[in-house]
């Protein structure tokens, strides 16, 4: 069976530096916010072009750390996408803040400046935008000079999107702030869960770290509201931190995947994202179909694994009963429909991509 993903292959791949680096904490005797933590969050920021990171236990964490940093709380309204999956949304309501969902551009699938011009319009207190699948959004200078006009906080969700760039500038360096997850699947994943805000901004840095231990000023003293303890532990950083400096390399190899896809497929009944460019990381390669179930089905005859990335939009989801029931996002509903993810991921051989190109071309749909 073709598997949509394969962490083993990659753990394989890098065992030898993986089990060192966990014998070096395990020696050290420092297990949660020590030296291997601070290393990773420089060489991250580094990475990227940016000032300050501050690793935290997850994504999602991030995302709500960073928009509480921002100050929005209870009862702002905050725009998001609808397509991505309900992360944000989910840090949204963990704050008590309300979700102004926007759409997305059909191609690109991420946020655009008029949709974002069009929640400003409506009042929001600050602006999420996702650079979903890998894919940077294309109008996300645009986006952010808006915003900075506009006096409103932007904050880019990252955690599909390691590694992008947009005119030789990282995607997490445009906004206010940017949210990453190192969930293990990602472009940078750990071997458990992990995320961080990284941002030029160091009050913004400095807040965030007080938020995810406590609110701790010095130790055992509380002076920031709102906090609570969203860590990343030793043995994570140091995982990766042996990752980082292969994450050019493995995006370049996604890219190629992504490239022979988009190059070879030739189906009348599939529509495929444009692929590389270094705008595109190829976290998911994801095609569209009015048939997508069908597709989906004769992969599985072909031994070939998919999956919808996502098949609910946010303001669908069963968690809000009928509270947005008039919100219908045309693009988000049509994405939602016909969307279906092939596998790409770096381990992956060109025989395999090839057997995936060969079962979609001979799809008798
Ligand atoms: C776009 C997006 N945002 C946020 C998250 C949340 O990250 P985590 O799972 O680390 O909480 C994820 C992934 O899981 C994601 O894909």
């Amino acid at each position: 069976m073709q598997q949509i993903n394969n962490l083993s292959a990659r753990i394989t791949r890098h065992q030898a530096q993986i089990k060192a680096s966990i014998d070096r904490v395990i020696a050290s005797g420092w297990l949660v916010l020590g030296p291997e933590v601070k290393q990773f969050e420089q060489s991250f920021a580094a990475y990227l072009g940016a000032s300050h990171c501050v690793s935290l236990a997850n994504g999602t964490d991030a995302i709500e750390l960073a928009l509480k940093a921002m100050e929005v709380g209870s009862g702002d309204s905050v725009a998001t996408v609808a397509n991505a999956g309900m992360y944000t949304t989910t840090a949204l309501l963990a704050i008590g803040a309300k979700p102004y969902f926007i759409d997305v551009d059909l191609d690109t699938r991420g946020a655009t400046l008029a949709e974002v011009a069009r929640s400003v319009e409506a009042g929001v207190k600050a602006v999420v935008v996702t650079h979903l699948y890998g894919l940077a959004i294309p109008e996300i200078a645009l986006i952010a000079e808006y915003c900075v006009q506009k006096g409103i906080p932007l904050l880019e969700d990252c955690a599909q999107a390691h590694g992008a760039q947009v005119n030789g500038k990282r995607v997490g360096t445009f906004g206010d702030a940017a949210s990453f997850s190192f969930y293990p699947t990602k472009n940078l994943g750990a071997l458990g869960d992990g995320g961080a805000v990284v941002t030029n901004n160091p009050k913004l840095a400095e807040k965030v770290g007080l938020l995810r231990q406590y609110g701790w000023t010095a130790k055992y003293k509380v002076e920031v509201a709102g906090a609570r303890n969203s860590r990343l532990d030793e043995m994570q950083a140091a995982i990766l931190s042996e990752f980082l400096p292969h994450l050019d390399e493995a995006n370049t190899r996604r890219r190629e995947i992504a490239t022979r896809y988009s190059t070879l497929i030739r189906h009348p009944n599939v529509v495929l994202p444009q692929a590389g460019s270094a705008e595109y990381v190829a976290h998911l390669y994801v095609v569209r179909s009015q048939q997508r179930d069908a597709l989906r089905e004769h992969l599985l005859t072909q031994k070939i694994a998919s999956d919808i990335h996502y098949p609910i939009p946010d303001y669908r989801q069963p968690v809000f009963g009928e509270r947005f029931a008039d919100t219908c996002l045309q693009n988000t509903e049509r994405l939602a429909n016909e969307i279906l993810t092939l596998p790409c991921y770096p381990e992956m051989t060109d025989a395999e991509v090839d057997h995936v190109i060969a079962a979609i071309n001979g799809w008798q749909a």
